[in-house]
């Protein structure tokens, strides 16, 4: 790959996943220094990419965002050139700066937007509608319509739109599918996805408001989910219920429509066989207990005809133990950020890391016209065609809770629809 054309990059959104910082300083959470620009410097450093920009809301941020990326990356690693250029200029404040940012590109670069989830859909267009190749964050869209219409656009105009789903590149869940494959019918699935209460602190912006927790963070393991039953058996019906009174109550006082746990119980149609059906729950909270000693509580069970697979991604066998905040479990397979022995950034094969050069290295790779985009969807990567199931699923929970009833999941032509 050395020798194919560098990549320009525009990041969309200056936040936690991006740079590490967030409204009231560096994160607290796993992710201090980001992964997005933290990886692409390093692509750079490493020849892949070259210009790399960045854009948000409020232009007086990136004096900060700068200093912290001066400090936290360019200051620990070797060789790291954390420039970027900034929309919006001149410490202005404008929501539509993507758009001013997107028209100065040319066909065939690439954005990489991590953003509120109700603004993906909006700015993934403009972006495609312009030639552009895209790297969206999960959840891809809210609405399964929404979904569609990207899967179309992403074909009309040639381009590459990979969703971040990064569990898929980790060793474990990629091997589990494997093992998968080899189990029979499906019968039965379980996930569990959680994070402490301080968080409904982090995301009082838009808690409840334009987003929920299942989205948040079902929408991980329903991806796995549906990534392992390609093939195997599809969804047909789903059933949401919700606990509340957490995070609506003291000292979080969320909007009163916050749901704290949400639980999808979803029913699966074998491909193969009318007699086999299966059944999943996926169940995602943000009012899990502080002082876990991990910040996201996560594991899943798959039961199949021949055998079953357990995963606990949040306890990896490896945990710290310090005199004043006492033990926490720590996942290096990730982000890795301690350096290498020679001083340099040493996590590139975290699968946060993998899950960006993936995608940095298909664009190159259909520059150089080695590679269509459709190659993609046939290689189980999680493209927004092979995604669509994924959103199906998290959009008819919402509906199920907003309307307190059952929603249908079914195939009509080339498109899924919800009934
Ligand atoms: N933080 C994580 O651990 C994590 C992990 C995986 C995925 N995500 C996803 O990333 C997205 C949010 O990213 P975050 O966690 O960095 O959030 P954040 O709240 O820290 O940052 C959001 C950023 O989006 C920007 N933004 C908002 N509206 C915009 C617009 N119209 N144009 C350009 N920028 C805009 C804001 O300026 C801000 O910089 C969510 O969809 C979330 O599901 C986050």
């Amino acid at each position: 790959m050395a020798d194919l054309k560098k990549l320009n990059v525009l990041m969309c959104g200056t936040g936690e996943y991006t740079t590490g910082w967030t409204g009231s300083g560096a994160s607290t959470s796993d992710k201090k220094i980001g992964v997005v620009a933290l990886t692409l410097f390093d692509l750079r450093r490493l020849d892949k990419v070259d210009h790399l920009a960045m854009v948000g809301v409020n232009g007086k941020k990136f004096p900060e965002i700068r200093q912290h990326l001066e400090k936290n990356i360019a200051g620990v690693y070797k060789d790291m050139d954390v420039s970027f250029e900034e929309f919006p200029k001149n410490g202005l404040v404008d929501a539509d700066a993507y758009k001013v940012a997107i028209n100065q590109m040319s066909a065939g670069e690439a954005v990489i937007i991590f953003t509120p989830d109700s603004t993906h859909f909006p700015i993934a267009l403009y972006a495609i509608e312009r030639g552009l190749h895209v790297l969206l964050t999960k959840p891809a869209t809210q609405l399964l319509a929404h979904h569609n219409t990207l899967i179309e656009a992403a074909k009309k105009h040639n381009v590459v739109c990979f969703v971040e789903h990064h569990k898929r590149f980790d060793p474990v869940y990629s091997d589990a599918r494997a093992k998968a494959a080899t189990l029979g019918e499906f019968n039965f699935f379980n996930a569990w996805m959680s994070q402490p209460k301080s968080q409904l602190e982090t995301f009082r912006a838009w808690a409840g408001k334009d987003s929920d927790i299942s989205y948040y963070l079902s929408s991980h393991h329903i991806d796995i989910c549906c990534w392992i039953l390609e093939g195997i058996a599809v969804p047909t019906r789903v059933v949401a219920s919700a606990a509340t009174g957490i995070a609506t109550s003291e000292p979080y006082n969320c909007v009163p429509q916050t749901e704290d746990t949400i639980t999808l119980l979803v029913d699966w149609q074998s491909v193969k066989s009318q007699k086999h059906k299966g059944t999943a729950v996926y169940t995602a909270s943000w009012t899990a207990p502080l002082k876990a000693g991990i910040h996201s509580g996560q594991h899943w069970y798959y039961m199949a005809e021949k055998g079953d697979i357990n995963v606990d991604q949040a306890h990896r066998g490896y945990d710290l133990t310090y005199d004043d905040s006492g033990k926490s479990w720590v996942n290096p397979f990730y982000m890795k950020y301690s350096p290498s022995e020679s001083g340099h950034f040493d996590g590139q094969r975290g699968y946060g890391y993998i899950s960006i050069e993936k995608f940095i290295d298909a664009v190159r790779s259909v520059n150089a016209n080695l590679t269509q985009p459709s190659d993609y969807d046939k290689q189980a990567l999680p493209t927004i065609a092979n995604t669509v199931l994924t959103t199906a699923i998290l959009n008819a929970g919402r509906i199920s809770l907003d309307e307190k009833r059952p929603v249908g999941i079914k195939r009509e032509g080339d498109l899924w629809i919800l009934e």
